[in-house]
């Protein structure tokens, strides 16, 4: 079986001040991580000749990703973290004092609310499509390394979990989620050595 693995980006500097959204890069915390990952990934995929490595267009996966050699690394914008809006780069805690009515829409139906000017996680569930589509299809093993709501996203759709969980799926980070294609069902096994 093909494995797919499934990473959010190492610890950024807005993950750091409780930020949002934005494009910062890595914290030193992070850094540490994506040497990690390169050593796991080139141990992991050592005798596979046609695994290719998947980022967002976002500075902290391609970052994340810098350390891992010897794999073709393709960037996507369908992999970009949910897209905020007018609440990109402020804290969960700014929201709640100053867009209140928005803190409170979010927690009440957070899969389809749409923050001003971005996006749901239905409307991230669909541009997800092609980025599913192409994975099926591939040969060989795939490292996706991306955020938080869309990697909740994409394993929901192979651990086939019901559309209501996925805002609330656990996906720490410096956590590597594998899952097997091609395998009834799909098997994961979640490896937190990295932390
Ligand atoms: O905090 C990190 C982050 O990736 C943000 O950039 C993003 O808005 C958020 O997580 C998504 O998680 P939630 O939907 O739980 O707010």
């Amino acid at each position: 079986p093909r494995p797919i693995l499934l990473t959010r980006h190492g610890e950024s500097r807005d993950n750091v001040r409780g930020r949002i959204g934005g494009d910062t890069a890595l914290s030193e915390s992070g850094e540490l991580y994506a040497k990690k990952l390169a050593n796991f990934v080139e141990k992991r995929l050592k005798s596979e000749r046609t695994a290719s490595i998947w980022t967002s267009t976002l500075q902290r996966t391609i970052l994340t990703a810098s350390p891992i050699i010897g794999f073709p690394k393709i960037q996507w914008r369908a992999l970009d973290e949910i897209n905020a809006g007018v609440c990109d780069g402020m804290t969960y805690e700014e929201i709640k004092k100053n867009m209140p009515d928005e803190y409170e829409s979010r927690k009440k139906d957070k899969l389809r609310y749409r923050y001003p000017r971005g996006e749901s996680y239905l409307d991230v569930i669909q541009r997800l499509e092609p980025v599913i589509i192409e994975l099926e299809r591939q040969r060989g093993p795939v490292v996706v390394i991306s955020h938080q709501a869309v990697l909740r996203a994409l394993y929901a759709y192979f651990a086939d979990k019901p559309l209501n969980e996925i805002p609330h799926i656990a996906v720490p980070l410096h956590t590597i989620i594998e899952i097997k294609m091609g395998v009834r069902g799909v098997q994961e096994k979640s490896s937190e050595s990295h932390r």
